[in-house]
């Protein structure tokens, strides 16, 4: 399997390992493992992913 680049971030999760603190992640670039945790509708990631989305339409009406 081919290892993500990461280019659009609209994956944006907020994962925890074990006891560490929780942060920002993309999650096509996480792998699984036991004590993982994930949040996928928190304040930080639809913050995360509206810059995502920002910096795509961004791109993308420079492009047209
Ligand atoms: S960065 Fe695009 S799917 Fe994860």
């Amino acid at each position: 399997m081919k290892k993500p680049i990461g280019a659009c971030k609209l994956c944006a999760v907020e994962i925890q390992v074990k006891d560490k603190p929780w942060k920002v992640a993309l999650s096509c670039a996480v792998k699984t493992g036991e004590g993982l945790q994930v949040k996928t509708d928190t304040e930080a990631v639809r913050l995360a992913r509206s810059k995502a989305i920002q910096q795509l339409l961004a791109l993308f009406s420079a492009a047209v």
